[in-house]
This record gives structure tokens, sequence and C-alpha cells, in this order.
């Protein structure tokens, strides 16, 4: 049962997935920087990420919706809210929410980004829990999207190999159901790790210019290593905990969802929840890093593989820039 005081709980009633075409394997960076396929695929799990080559974050995320349309039927003109969570914006502003609503002609829903980074989805689902849970809202659309490949920096092997592009939405509605969707959640913010994993330029910090582009400002940095120490401890002790408020022992629990930094991180987190290396939902070695799609991501492919179940409980974990953190309990509420 939820823990929250609300008559209402936030369920998950459809989705939608896309990820581009064009393929980048470990063969490819072997060729552009100093690395080799055994190093990234031991270091990091990855094999293979997918690279968005013409277009925006919106046009990832448009795809994601339309496939969301097609599976489930949805009428887009019944979703009042719409929340995009991503780092790569097609610009500023206007929101790539707005673009997106414009492109698919959304005329009844309003809308916002969110930045979390690597935790956009997880703080997204959160907001329209609240949303929902408030009673102010019925429907409400979360979509986590990420042209990664536009803030890379191809000639950084410390990062390149690690990031894809990619976006994926779930749909959720009011069910007054307390047993059914979101039924817990814990988020977390430490803005003293945001020196170790950032992009330095086109903010008002440094606004673009010619000094920017020279020293490679807008391109994504991290510390690795650093980030890794942290990241470590966080997703799996906000999993682990989340676990313990709920008295969900391992076997109650049928899958982590983690976000798909480095399956190092996840493994760790499995340990810590002493859950069966089968119950982990991961997709990183198809994908990299896409950043606010991660999430989302693994829950699409693993239901399209007939592995999820209505009831099943999931729990969902990230850590990114920021840092950001959290972990949500939800129970799955599709056959
Ligand atoms: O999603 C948002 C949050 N981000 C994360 O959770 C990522 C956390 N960090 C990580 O996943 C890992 O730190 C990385 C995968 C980024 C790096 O793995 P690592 O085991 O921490 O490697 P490292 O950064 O400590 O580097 C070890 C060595 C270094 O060489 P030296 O200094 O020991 O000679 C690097 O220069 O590996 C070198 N290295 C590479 N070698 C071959 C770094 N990148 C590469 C590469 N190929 N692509």
């Amino acid at each position: 049962m939820s823990n929250s005081e609300s008559k209402y709980n936030a369920r998950i009633i459809a989705f939608g997935k896309y990820v581009p075409d064009k393929v980048l394997d470990n063969k490819y960076f072997e060729s552009i920087v100093d690395t080799t396929d055994e190093w990234i695929t031991t270091r990091t799990g990855i094999k293979e990420r997918r690279i968005l080559e013409k277009g925006a974050t919106s046009d990832l995320a448009v795809k994601a919706i339309q496939d969301m349309v097609r599976r489930f039927n949805i009428d887009l003109d019944t979703i009042e809210v719409m929340i995009v969570a991503t780092v790569t914006p097609d610009m500023f502003f206007p929101s790539t929410a707005c673009v997106i609503m414009d492109k698919l002609e959304m005329e009844n829903t309003w809308g916002f980004d969110l930045s979390a980074a690597c935790s956009g989805y997880i703080f997204a689902a959160s907001t329209a829990r609240a949303f929902i849970e408030s009673g102010l809202y019925k429907r409400v659309l979360v979509v986590g999207a990420d042209k990664m490949s536009a803030i890379t920096d191809y000639t950084d092997r410390n990062t390149c190999i690690l990031f894809g592009d990619a976006a994926a939405c779930t749909l959720f509605e009011r069910t007054e159901n307390k047993n059914d969707g979101i039924i817990d959640e814990l988020l977390y913010c430490d803005g003293s790790g945001r020196n170790h994993l950032y992009m330095l330029g086109g903010g008002s910090l440094n606004p673009a210019s010619h000094e920017t582009v020279d020293k490679k400002m807008h391109y994504i940095y991290q510390d690795g290593k650093a980030v890794f120490k942290v990241a470590v401890i966080g997703m799996a002790e906000v999993a682990y905990e989340i676990m313990v408020r709920n008295n969900l022992k391992p076997d109650d629990v049928a899958y982590l969802v983690p976000h798909q930094a480095n399956l190092r991180i996840i493994e760790a987190t499995r340990q810590r929840m002493g859950i069966d290396p089968e119950k982990v939902m991961v997709n990183i070695h198809k994908y990299g890093n896409t950043t606010a799609a991660t999430i989302p991501l693994c829950l699409v492919d693993y239901y399209d593989e007939g592995k999820l179940k209505k009831g099943d409980n999931l729990i969902l974990a990230s850590f990114g820039a920021g840092f950001t953190w959290g972990g949500i309990y939800l129970k799955w509420s599709l056959d």
C-alpha cells in the first residue's frame, strides 16, 4: 500500500520507446580514440549505442510518444500534463515539451522540461505522481529523452564511449487502488557533487563564445572515478533503503530497474539488495548510457520480452549529475 496520504495513486497505463537506427559499436571507437572493445566491455558493460544523425531530442521524444499511441491507442488530447526529463533540450527555450506538443499538435496539454540528468526520469515520475495524487490531474505523460551525442566530445575517450541517444515515455493515470502504481519514493540531491560531472559552457555562467568553443566547454566533462565512488553507494543504498521501508524481502522484488551508466554500479546495487542476477533489468550493452531514457527504455524492452507481469514489484533506482539520485517502488499495472 502506498505510504502517501492521498486517496489516489499514479499507475502506468501506457508506454513507448524510440532508439535511432545508427549503431556505433566498440570497434568503431577503437578506430577513433585510444581504446579497446575489451576495456569498454569490462569497465562499463557497453557493446553498442545508438546515435541520432539528424534531428534533435524532440524528434526522439515524438517517435517514442507515437510508439505509445500505436501500442495503446492513446488519444493524446486526454493527456493533461507532459514532463520532459532531459539534459539535451533542443534549445534553452522554449522548452522541449512545448516543441514536442507543437509537433504532435497536442492542444490540451501543458508541460515543461525537468533537469535532473540521469535521475531525470525518476524525478519526473515523482512529479507526475504528485500532480496525480494531489487530485489536480488524471493523466500525466513522463518522457525521458536525450540526444547525448550532441554534447559528447568524440575525441575524449573518457566520455565518448559511454553515451547514446534514445527516448522512452510512460503515461501515468490516476487510480483509486492504493496498491497499484507508485507506492513509495526516495529522492536526493547533493550539489557539492556538481564539480565532478557537468557541461560548463552555454549557460549564464559561461555564455557561448569563441573561447568556450575553443576550450571545448560545450561537451560533457566527467571525473569518472569520483562519480563512480559515490554512484555505487548512492544507487545501492537508495534501492536497499526503499526495500526496507516497504518491508520488501529479496523474494518480493520482481526486478531492479537501474539507471544504465555502468554494469559494475548495477551489480553493486543488486548485491546490496540481495536479489538474484536475473531480477536485474540490463540493456546497457545495447544502448550505453542514454541519461533520462535508460529506466523507461528498460521497462519497455522487458515488457516486450514478456518478462513483466501485472502486480510485479519493481525498484527503480538512479544516480546522476548534481549529484541527484533516487528510488521508486512501483507496482507494475499492465498484463
Ligand atoms: O550516468 C551518470 C553518472 N555517471 C556514472 O555513474 C559513471 C561513473 N563512472 C564510471 O562508470 C567509470 O568511472 C568509467 C567507466 C567512466 C571509467 O572507468 P574506471 O574504471 O573508473 O576508469 P578510470 O577513469 O579510473 O580510468 C582507468 C584508466 C585510466 O588510465 P591510467 O590513468 O590508469 O593510465 C584512463 O585513462 O583507464 C583509462 N581510460 C581508458 N582506457 C581505454 C579511460 N577511458 C578509457 C577508454 N579506453 N575508453
